[in-house]
């Protein structure tokens, strides 16, 4: 395992999937971990199942659409722990969308909303905190925004995917001399963002045959954002099973 002992983590998105699995790791590692999302229920039950197992975790609500909410977020984990060093912007959705020319707006901006702008959100406000304890920014992006895959009309998904892997870059080149930032790029992982959780009809696309786990994805996670990772400062990393080969 990758230690991380003593940091402060930040995980958004933490109340489902690779979110909670990667608070869960990140706890094991050592570190004090913020379990952050929108759902109190799901939230408390990692921070409990966190602290049962002897680490150490708060649940602070957290809904990245929320401009002012995201910024009183920030304010409250430096009131609580004093400092952030570590930053994983897991937070994302994957609604059904429609066929182009049937997409409202609406749709088009709420991924884009939640997706980017989400991430750039917590990142804005977190980063003043992350340069002075000399952090890690990691970003879940996607294979999607990488590649065009032929099964969804993904248009929304994709870019917004896109976006993180670009504003990962750039974080990486314009703050590099403080803080570290890479993002990842899962394939299929089995988590609840899937309606239909019967991924048989993937297997053919991916050369080891079946989808990712949460705690795959988890695993690579808690060693992007520890020291081991110490020289790692804008990789793009996927973790699909070949499926982008
Ligand atoms: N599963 C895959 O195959 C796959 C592949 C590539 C990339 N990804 C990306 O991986 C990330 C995690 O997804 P997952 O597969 O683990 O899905 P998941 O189990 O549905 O988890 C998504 C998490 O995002 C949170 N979230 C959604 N909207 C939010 C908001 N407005 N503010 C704060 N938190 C919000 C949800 O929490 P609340 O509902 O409690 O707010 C939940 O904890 C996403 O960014 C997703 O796009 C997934």
């Amino acid at each position: 395992m990758n230690r991380i002992d003593g940091k402060v983590a930040v995980v958004t998105g933490a109340t489902s999937g690779m979110g909670e699995a990667s608070a869960k790791r990140f706890a094991q590692a050592g570190a004090r971990v913020v379990v952050a999302g929108r759902n109190k229920e799901r939230g408390k039950k990692v921070r409990d199942a966190i602290c049962k197992d002897g680490g150490e975790a708060l649940f602070l609500p957290l809904d990245v659409s929320d401009e002012e909410g995201v910024e009183a977020f920030v304010l409250k984990v430096i009131e609580t722990y004093g400092k952030i060093d570590i930053l994983f912007n897991n937070a994302g959705i994957f609604p059904v969308t429609p066929p182009l020319e049937e997409m409202e707006t609406a749709v088009w901006d709420e991924i884009m909303d939640v997706n980017a702008t989400g991430m750039f959100r917590v990142t804005k406000y977190a980063m003043p905190y992350l340069e002075k304890s000399r952090g890690v920014v990691l970003n879940n992006a996607s294979v999607a925004g990488m590649q065009s895959f032929s099964s969804g009309r993904t248009y929304a998904y994709s870019a917004s995917k896109a976006a993180v892997i670009q504003f990962t870059r750039m974080i990486a080149k314009v703050y590099g001399a403080k803080v570290r930032a890479n993002c990842i790029c899962p394939g299929v992982i089995d988590t609840p963002i899937f309606m239909n959780r019967d991924f048989s009809r993937y297997h053919d696309s991916i050369p080891m045959h079946r989808v990712g786990t949460a705690e795959e994805v988890a695993k690579a996670a808690n060693f992007l954002v520890s020291d081991d990772a110490g020289y790692i400062n804008g990789a793009v990393l996927t973790i699909d099973g070949g499926m982008s080969v």
